[in-house]
C-alpha cells in the first residue's frame, strides 16, 4: 500500500504552519442566515487540514490530496477548481509571495460545510504564518467574503461562523444579524446522528441563489429590511403565492429555533420534523430520495426528529436520537437502499 501523501512528500520540505477546522451540521434554522435569522449548528469531528510554507517564487503551488489534483497559480490570480478557496484567502489576507499549500479533508461534501472548513483552516494557517490580527469572528467573515468574491456563492454567515467558533459538544445559537451567539446544550439524553444520503447536490448553486433572490424580493415587497423583522406568518398574506411560501418557511423557521431553546428532546425533534416539511413543501429545497431517508428515520422509535440539513437539493440528513441508539442506522440504511437504490453513509457518530 502507498504511504499517505503529505506536504513533505509533495514539496520535499516540512510546512511552516499546519491548521485545521471542522465541518458543521445544522440542527435547526435552515435558509435563515441570509435574512438575519437564527441558526443552531454544531461542529462535526471531520476536519479540513491545510499545511502552508513559503516557496520563494511568485507562484502558488496547490495540492489537494482528496481530489488528487495539483495546481499552479500566479500570486494575485484566482485559478480554477479548488484554487479559489485558497487563493481567495491569500488575496484577502494580503499575501504577496508564492506559497506551497497541501490540503486534505475528511469532511464529506454535501451539506456539512466542507468548503467553509477549508476556508477557515486556510485562514487559521495564514493567521499563524503572518501573525495576522484577526479574531475568530473576523476570520469567519473573511471566509464568507471568499465565497462571495472568489467562489461566486452568495452564502450566509452560518457555515464559516460554525467552523470557526463551534465545538462538537454543544450547539451554537447564532443571531446572524447581530452575530451574537450563545452555547446551547443538546436536550438531555439525546445525541446527533448525521447520514449522507449519497445523492449528489445538483442544481444546488442556482437553486440557492434563486431562493435567496426570492426572499429578498419578499422582504422588499413587505417593506422590511429582512424577513427576520416579520413576527407572524399572518403578515405574509399579501405576497404572491410562491414568495408567500418561501417567506413562510423563513419566518416559521426562525420561530422554531427560538422555541427549541430549552426544549426537551421530544419537542426539539418535533420542531426538526416540522422544519423538514417546511423545507420540502414551502421552500422546495429537499430531494425525493432525501425525503425517503428522513421518513425512515422519523419512523424509528428511538429517533426524536429528522430533517435535511444544509442548503439541500441532496446531501446530508440530521437526526436527534436517543443517546446510544446510533445502531439503528444499519436498518435505516438497508431500507433506504431497498427503496431508492442509493447507498447512504453514516457520518456522525
Ligand atoms: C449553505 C450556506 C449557508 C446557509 C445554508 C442553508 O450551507 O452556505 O450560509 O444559507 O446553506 O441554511
Amino acid at each position: 500500500m502507498r504511504a499517505p501523501e503529505t506536504y513533505a512528500s509533495v514539496f520535499g520540505s516540512e510546512p511552516e504552519v499546519v491548521a485545521s477546522a471542522p465541518g458543521r451540521v445544522n440542527l435547526l434554522g435552515e435558509h435563515t442566515d441570509y435574512q438575519g435569522g437564527f441558526v443552531l449548528p454544531i461542529a462535526i469531528p471531520q476536519r479540513a487540514t491545510v499545511s502552508l510554507g513559503r516557496n520563494g517564487t511568485d507562484q502558488h503551488q496547490l495540492r489537494s490530496a482528496n481530489l488528487d489534483h495539483s495546481l499552479q497559480v500566479a500570486v494575485g490570480e484566482t485559478g480554477e477548481s479548488f484554487a479559489p478557496y485558497l487563493t481567495g484567502c491569500f488575496e484577502l489576507s494580503g499575501v504577496k509571495e508564492g506559497l506551497n499549500a497541501f490540503v486534505s479533508s475528511t469532511v464529506p461534501s454535501g451539506g456539512l460545510s466542507s468548503s467553509a472548513a477549508l476556508e477557515v483552516a486556510t485562514l487559521r494557517a495564514l493567521r499563524e504564518l503572518y501573525g495576522l490580527a484577526l479574531d475568530d469572528v473576523a476570520l469567519a467573515l473573511r471566509g464568507v467574503q471568499v465565497e462571495h468574491e472568489f467562489v461566486g456563492v452568495m452564502c450566509g454567515v452560518m457555515d464559516q461562523m460554525a467552523s470557526s467558533l463551534a465545538d462538537t459538544k454543544t450547539l451554537l445559537l447564532i443571531d446572524t444579524r447581530s452575530l451574537e451567539r450563545r452555547a446551547v446544550p443538546l436536550p438531555p439524553n439525546s445525541e446527533v446522528l448525521v447520514l449522507d444520503s449519497g445523492v449528489p447536490r445538483r442544481l444546488a448553486e442556482s437553486g440557492y441563489n434563486e431562493r435567496r433572490a426570492q426572499v429578498e424580493e419578499a422582504s422588499r415587497l413587505l417593506g422590511v429590511a429582512q424577513l427576520r423583522d416579520v413576527v407572524s406568518v399572518a403578515e405574509l398574506s399579501g405576497l404572491p403565492e410562491v414568495l408567500q411560501r418561501r417567506a413562510r418557511h423563513v419566518v416559521s423557521e426562525n420561530a422554531r429555533v427560538l422555541q427549541a431553546l430549552g426544549a426537551d428532546a421530544a419537542e426539539f425533534g418535533q420542531l426538526m420534523n416540522a422544519s423538514h416539511a417546511s423545507l420540502r413543501d414551502d421552500y422546495e429545497v429537499s430531494h425525493p430520495q432525501v425525503d425517503v431517508l428522513v421518513a425512515l428515520l422519523q419512523a424509528q422509535p428511538q429517533v426524536y426528529g429528522a430533517r435535511m440539513t444544509g442548503a439541500g437539493f441532496g446531501g446530508a440528513v440530521v437526526a436527534l436520537i436517543k443517546e446510544g441508539a446510533a445502531a439503528l442506522t444499519s436498518d435505516v440504511l438497508f431500507d433506504y437502499r431497498e427503496q431508492t437504490g442509493e447507498r447512504g453513509v453514516q457520518v456522525v457518530p
